[in-house]
């Protein structure tokens, strides 16, 4: 029997800040991961660049059934404190837009500087290995793994959400989390982009690999980003954004002329250009091939001045309002992340520790906590983990 004072399982970012900072407070850290490699998320992420975190990362870009849970961490751990280690090591970076930090180089730069953070401080990491079971003793945490049985005083769930099977993601955190009398509030895709299967689908397929500025809303919430046309439906930023607050059967309205009002400008444009071709007008907003594919499908082919003020309405009304079913979402294959999870009403907001069993904390996306798109879900990640090594 292996006694160690922290056992964490899931090597990905939460279960490294967390193993790391544990180890550098002298806390003897076993971190298991049944994957072959850590952190695989961090390599894939930002399109390998990783968008480590947000500039202006705050609660109101988390979501979660418990709104005020994630603000001790987030204020304990900033964005300023995770900048600090990146600079001290190194590690060029950018802002690309919208207070998102990327690396200049790879994502690999992230994880390099984690695992070196938990080399230095002598976390014992042990990757390829499975947890079997683990129970409650009067020494602690028993977990019955690979390497043999350890014993452990802090346990921490470190195993993110289900989304990317494929990069080590299962649904052990819920399972260890509902063993021990934990809530598990219901999971589903999020940041995930649209399947469209009506009309709207030959569209979309024509456009693939369009990307446009566009409003995107539903449920009271809108985003602002650029949305983009796939063979299976919408996806880009905006999408992604709204796939977090939207539901199976909801319509999305997608204003595809967010910078202007867009009656206002048509009319602006008839009195200008009345020879002009609607699709000509359109091209100067879209490319030639969407103007010219949205004039087709949705509007007539003729010259501005023909269009009556009714005309004319119709076009802005369908332009500044597209609104769009999707037919449901690619699901956990695709997502960036899930939304759901650990209800954090049994845990603690300062320390991350459960109200139910002292010693066992949750910790990154496995909790019911949720950041917007631009490096928040990291921040989360960053924040949560140094939150409980202060105290495992
Ligand atoms: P994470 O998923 O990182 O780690 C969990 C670890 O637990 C994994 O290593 C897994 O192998 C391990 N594990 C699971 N089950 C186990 C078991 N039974 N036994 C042992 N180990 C187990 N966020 C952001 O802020 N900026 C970005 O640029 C991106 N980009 C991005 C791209 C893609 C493609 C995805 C899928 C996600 C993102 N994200 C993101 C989201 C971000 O990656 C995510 O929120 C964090 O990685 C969550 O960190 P965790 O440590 O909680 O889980």
């Amino acid at each position: 029997m292996r006694p160690v004072d922290v056992a964490i399982i899931g090597a990905g970012a939460a279960g490294l800040m967390c193993a790391l900072t544990a180890a550098a407070r002298g806390r003897d850290v076993l971190l298991v991961d049944h994957s072959n490699k850590a952190g695989k998320k961090i390599l894939m992420s930002g399109g390998g660049r990783c968008n480590f975190t947000n500039l202006y990362a705050e609660p109101d870009n988390f979501f979660s059934q418990n709104p005020h849970f994630c603000k001790s961490a987030l204020a304990r751990y900033t964005q300023w404190d995770f900048i600090a280690m990146v600079s001290r090591h190194g590690v060029p970076y950018h802002e690309k837009k919208l207070g998102q930090l990327f690396c200049d180089n790879k994502a690999k730069d992230i994880l390099n500087m984690l695992l070196d953070e938990c080399a230095q401080a002598g976390v014992d990491l042990r990757l390829n290995t499975t947890v079997q079971q683990v129970e409650r003793t009067d020494a602690g945490y028993l977990l019955h793994t690979d390497l043999g049985d350890v014993v452990a005083e802090s346990l921490v769930i470190a195993t993110g959400g289900l989304s990317i099977p494929t990069l080590g993601a299962t649904g052990f955190g819920y399972d260890i989390a509902r063993q021990f009398g934990h809530d598990v509030l219901p999971t589903r895709a999020g940041l995930v982009p649209f399947i469209i299967t009506d009309q709207l689908k030959d569209l979309c397929t024509e456009l693939s690999g369009t990307s446009v500025a566009a409003v995107v809303s539903c449920n009271g919430q809108s985003f602002s980003e650029n949305i983009l046309f796939t063979h299976r439906g919408l996806s880009g930023p905006a999408v992604l954004q709204i796939s977090s607050f939207w539901h199976l059967g909801d319509a999305v309205q997608i204003n595809l002329l967010p910078d202007r009002d867009a009656l206002e400008w048509l009319q602006g444009q008839q009195a200008a250009r009345p020879d002009a071709e609607l699709r000509t007008v359109l091209s100067e907003v879209f490319t030639k091939k969407m103007a010219t594919l949205l004039t087709e499908r949705w509007f007539a082919a003729k010259p501005m001045k023909q269009f009556t003020p009714a005309g004319l309405r119709e076009v802005a009304d369908r332009l500044g309002a597209w609104p769009v079913v999707p037919a449901g979402t690619e699901g956990y294959r695709t997502a960036e992340v899930t939304l759901g999870g650990v209800d954090t009403r049994e845990v603690s907001p300062k320390t991350m520790e459960s109200r139910r069993h002292p010693g066992l904390y949750f910790i990154g996306e496995v909790l019911d906590v949720t950041g917007h798109l631009g490096g928040f879900n990291f921040q989360w990640a960053w924040a949560s983990g140094h939150a409980a090594a202060q105290v495992v």
